[in-house]
């Protein structure tokens, strides 16, 4: 008999764990560590749950919606799907999943650059909704065909990035052999094939490659020189300089994503760009830094009526999302969440993933009498 997931995986915890026991070590921590000792990693989380909620039980209730407007389009829940670098090493086509799901719940689903599916491929599966992240390239003529493509796909948001200025001390990572240039041992093998099913999948779907970077990439790179090239291709640090040209390009929105000071937030408005994600990237870069919650609230309230201030960072549930809207973000993102859905349950964790958050959401609202997702402001306790 068909196991009814609904019931089987009723929290993103229920996902995780299962998606543990699914796929390799080395894949599960790359995608659920953060860096250093995973301070911010778990602040992100246990802070944004600090946010508590006030019900008006005795007004009148006319039904709450989850929909929401950005950037002039209508989404049908108030958060989104983050970039996700080598998704396809977590499961096989897993971008292509999420793309799938985003696409039929009506939710953005952000490319990587450094994924294993290409722009191309996202646009054609949301029917060009998708959004894309880039990555900044080290040369001017790769960034401008890189921007071309996705301007070619359609694509309505640009993401740019601030907050990889450097490449995060991840000790997992090292010990596992996936950080730059990374490298295959032979515990990692002993632990592909203590995973039979990721196993087969991934030999069925063959080994993931950086899709979008492959025009660029010299033929049968070995991992060390696989290393070396995307050492020499992205440059991670943006600065004034690198986001001008972007700016006078890129005809439709971008978005900065890796805001968490006052000042980026400042010069994000300034250098004329349409929105920003307060984000640490999900603890995996500052180990010293603030969660994401701390500074939503008084950058939303400075800029939001500049700039579109979105978050993201520590959501595992709708009540997370309802916190994080109530602090002032106008959206929200989630990365893991959305990873540990489809590690979990392959094709069909993004469609579950998302109704799951979908259902929690709509009862938060139903339950404090918030019948609009600008609402959420008014019912938090200060
Ligand atoms: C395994 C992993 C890979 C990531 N790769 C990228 C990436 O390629 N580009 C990017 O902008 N952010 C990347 N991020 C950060 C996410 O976009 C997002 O900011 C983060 O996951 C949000 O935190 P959460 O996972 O707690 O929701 C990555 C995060 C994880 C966990």
């Amino acid at each position: 008999m068909a196991l009814n997931i609904n019931t089987k995986y009723p929290s993103i915890d229920d996902l995780r764990n299962k998606a543990k026991k699914k796929i390799p070590k080395f894949a599960f921590e790359y995608l659920d560590g953060g860096c250093n000792e995973d301070v911010n990693l778990h602040r992100n989380t246990s802070e944004l749950r600090e946010v508590q909620l006030k019900p008006n039980y005795l007004r009148n209730h006319g039904g709450s919606s989850l929909k929401t407007k950005l950037f002039g389009i209508e989404y049908d829940a108030p958060f989104g799907i983050s970039p996700i670098g080598l998704q396809g090493l977590m499961w096989p086509n897993s971008p292509e999943i999420l793309a799938k799901a985003a696409f039929k719940h009506n939710i953005p689903f952000i490319l990587s650059t450094v994924t294993t599916t290409s722009i191309e491929r996202a646009a054609e599966l949301t029917e060009g909704k998708a959004w894309f992240q880039l990555y900044h390239p080290t040369e001017d003529r790769l960034r401008d065909d890189i921007i071309k493509r996705a301007e070619a796909a359609e694509c309505p948001v640009l993401v740019i990035l601030c907050d990889v200025p450097s490449f995060g001390f991840r000790p997992r990572d090292i010990r596992n052999g996936l950080a730059m240039p990374p490298k295959m041992n032979l515990s990692n093998v002993l632990q592909a094939l203590g995973r039979p099913h990721w196993s087969i999948e991934t030999l069925k779907h063959g080994i993931p490659s950086f899709a979008n970077l492959l025009p660029y990439m010299p033929k049968n790179l070995d991992l060390k020189q696989l290393g070396k090239f995307m050492d020499q291709t992205f440059s991670g640090r943006l600065n004034e300089e690198k986001i001008k040209p972007i700016r006078d390009m890129w005809k439709g929105k971008i978005v900065l994503k890796g805001v968490a000071s006052h000042y980026d937030a400042e010069q994000a408005i300034r250098l004329g760009l349409d929105g920003i994600i307060v984000s640490n990237h999900g603890g995996r870069q500052l180990d010293a830094g603030e969660s994401s919650i701390k500074p939503l609230t008084s950058i939303a309230e400075k800029y939001g009526d500049q700039i579109e201030v979105m978050m993201d960072s520590g959501i595992r549930s709708g009540p997370d999302v309802a916190r994080a809207l109530a602090s002032g973000a106008k959206f929200t993102f989630m990365g893991r969440s959305f990873m540990y859905g489809v590690a979990a349950l392959g094709n069909k964790g993004g469609d579950h993933t998302i109704s799951l958050l979908k259902t929690e959401l709509q009862q938060v609202m139903e339950q404090i009498c918030c019948e609009r997702v600008e609402d959420f402001p008014n019912h938090l306790i200060k």
